[in-house]
């Protein structure tokens, strides 16, 4: 089994894509035993909550960041977490955050990684005028969401769009897209050669593109 801690700072809509996922069973042998939240009001530990899954209240405030990602990682460690999934996790994990946990942090972004990284990532790519937009699952490295790449998926911006509309859409695919990628994980079939994430063939094939074809 793989025990994943999740971290999210608000909405928890991914979270509730996942917990989703593992219900239908969809998770392969991945289990959400953890979600641990800065915000003490996030939706996210009341998602959690309501599934019967442990919601930790890690908060902030008067703590530099070191202290701070300390009490986390310890949370996750006495959940005995494998793998920790970003979803919409407001915070930049310190260096040691992310070496207690090598190569077993995942995030979700909402745009097609390199391009717009960093916040309101959707309505970057709306101004620039891209015509693809999409989202990325990668894995969590020092740099800011520049891990490698696992998954992505194109979502078109459609004429009449605004950027809301746009970040909606995205936002449905992400809920395709991190499910996937966190069974990818638990199963086995992620390889990571330097940059590049290959995914070892297995019972299912996996495109990304196939996530922003299937109907909604
Ligand atoms: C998502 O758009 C995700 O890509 C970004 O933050 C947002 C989180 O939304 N990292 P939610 O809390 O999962 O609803």
């Amino acid at each position: 089994m793989t025990r994943v801690g999740v971290l999210a700072s608000g909405r928890g809509s991914n979270l509730q894509a996942i917990l989703d996922a593992e219900m239908a069973g969809r998770l392969g042998k991945a289990h959400v035993v953890v979600v641990a939240s800065d915000k003490p009001e996030a939706e996210a530990l009341a998602r959690a909550k309501a599934r019967d899954v442990a919601a930790v209240s890690v908060p902030s405030t008067g703590k530099d960041r070191a202290a701070h990602d300390a009490e986390m990682v310890k949370v996750l460690r006495d959940h005995r977490v494998d793998l920790v999934c970003l979803a919409g996790y407001m915070r930049i994990l310190s260096s040691s955050f992310i070496q207690a946990f090598p190569g077993r942090i995942m995030n979700v972004h909402p745009a097609l990684l390199p391009a717009f990284p960093g916040l309101h990532a959707q309505e970057q790519a709306f101004r620039h005028g891209a015509k693809i937009a999409g989202c990325t699952t990668h894995f969590v490295d020092d740099s800011l969401d520049g891990g490698p790449i696992i998954l992505q998926a194109a979502v078109p911006v459609l004429e009449d769009d605004t950027a809301q509309t746009l970040a909606d859409r995205i936002l449905l695919v992400e809920h395709r897209l991190y499910p996937a990628t966190v069974r990818l994980f638990a199963d086995g079939r992620l390889k990571v050669e330097g940059r590049r994430v290959r995914i070892l063939p297995g019972p299912e094939k996996v495109d990304a593109w196939m996530f922003s074809n299937l109907p909604l």
